[in-house]
């Protein structure tokens, strides 16, 4: 994954737990990277083993350590560092999801060594939508529920999001239920 992702669990982790815990992750990881270099793409595996040296060091689980991240990624790199990007997403949650599939395609412009998630809806109710979420990557459930819950934030929108299906029960991509 591109840098900016690494450097934001380094700034997610000093900004909440100081330097001190960031050293020790890093140690932990067994990652030999000094600064991540945000426009450039790292091996995957880098970005596991920070999040489980995480949360080996902050004793919370690799799901709390991505639910975070996801929060993390939506109100400090999304809106802060892309804000236009993120308001030009949708004047609401609801509107948001709906555009969700088409997101990526103009974050491929910045990043084009991207390996995109790949979002569909369904459902489309007055306040529900079903979120699907197909991956090649593994592991990353709890990373996006942390981001359905960053959006509902950035749009000061009381959400339920529940996991319909996932890969864990043999199905081929997750779908998250988002109620408001
Ligand atoms: C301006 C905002 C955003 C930027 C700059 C951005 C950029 C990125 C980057 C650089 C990656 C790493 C993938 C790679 O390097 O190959 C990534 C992955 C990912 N992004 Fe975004 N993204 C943004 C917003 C979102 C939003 C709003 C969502 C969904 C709610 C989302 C969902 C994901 C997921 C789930 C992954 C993990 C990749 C996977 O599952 O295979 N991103 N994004």
């Amino acid at each position: 994954m591109y840098g900016i992702v690494n450097k934001a669990i380094e700034d997610l982790v000093i900004d909440n737990f100081g330097q001190d815990k960031w050293d020790l992750i890093l140690e932990r990881s067994g990652v030999e990277v000094d600064f991540f270099i945000s426009n450039e793409p790292y091996d995957d595996d880098i970005t596991y083993k920070l999040a489980g040296a995480a949360s080996e060091v902050l004793s919370i689980t690799v799901g709390e350590v991505l639910h975070a991240f996801g929060e993390w990624w939506i109100i400090k790199t999304g809106k802060e560092k892309y804000g236009g990007l993120m308001e030009a997403g949708g004047k609401n949650l609801r509107e948001f999801l709906v555009n969700l599939p088409a997101f990526h395609n103009r974050i491929m412009l910045i990043y084009p060594k991207l390996t995109p998630p790949e979002f569909k809806v369904s459902d489309i109710e007055d306040h529900s939508i079903n979120v699907h979420y197909f991956s090649k990557r593994e592991g990353l459930q709890d990373f996006v529920s942390g981001l359905l819950s960053g959006l509902a934030k950035m749009y000061q929108t009381e959400v339920i999001i529940q996991l319909l299906q996932s890969r864990d029960d043999g199905s081929n991509h997750e779908i998250f239920r988002v109620s408001w």
